[in-house]
């Protein structure tokens, strides 16, 4: 019997071809307009912080984490979240979201930074930047800048520009 339950793992170099398809049927050409995906061409995202969902063998959602600074601080940065239209709704977004945070948290990250509707990251834990205390490399609207804390107090002192982290010696 075919096993069709969801699976998420971490991404694979077997995965890039079927994620850049999700993308480009989910954000189109103009994907790389945003002002995110100019940071994320900057620097690699981290496979083994990066999740793939799939419902038996079928990839139905991706979600990525790419290194980055606030001001002098390393953080990640949270995204592309996708899910495929027809597996929408059914918690699998959530659940790349909650296993990338608890995976990041793990090998002891403290921050996760993101562009996206507060209402609905505000499930896994994502607050509002105020505004100002970070700016990205291009416009975005303020509201949508959300943070993660993964250990408490850690965004207390950060600000600055999010850039992407050049792995330069600190
Ligand atoms: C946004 C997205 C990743 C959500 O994935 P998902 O697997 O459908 O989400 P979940 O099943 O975890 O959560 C579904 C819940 O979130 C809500 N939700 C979905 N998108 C939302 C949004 N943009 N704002 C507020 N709530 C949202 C749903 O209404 C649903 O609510 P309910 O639990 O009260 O019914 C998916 O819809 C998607 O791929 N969208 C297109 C790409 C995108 O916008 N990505 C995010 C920016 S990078």
């Amino acid at each position: 019997m075919t096993d069709l339950s969801l699976t998420i793992r971490p991404e694979t170099a077997d995965d890039a071809l079927a994620i850049e398809r999700l993308h480009e049927r989910t954000f189109g050409p103009g994907r790389v307009a945003k002002t995110a995906y100019r940071i994320r061409e900057g620097v690699e995202h981290q496979p083994e912080l990066s999740f793939t969902a799939r419902i038996g063998t079928l990839l139905v959602g991706s979600v990525r984490l790419t290194p980055i600074r606030i001001g002098a601080t390393k953080a990640l940065l949270l995204g592309p979240l996708t899910i495929e239209p027809p597996f929408r709704d059914r918690g699998i977004g959530k659940a790349l979201i909650d296993r990338a945070l608890a995976e990041a948290k793990a090998k002891g990250h403290h921050l996760v930074v993101l562009v996206g509707d507060e209402p609905y990251y505000s499930k896994s834990g994502f607050v509002r930047i105020p505004k100002g205390r970070a700016t990205m490399p291009g416009p975005v609207d303020p509201a949508r800048l959300l943070v993660c804390e993964l250990v408490q107090g850690a965004f207390d002192d950060v600000s600055g520009p999010i850039r992407p982290d050049w792995r330069r010696e600190d």
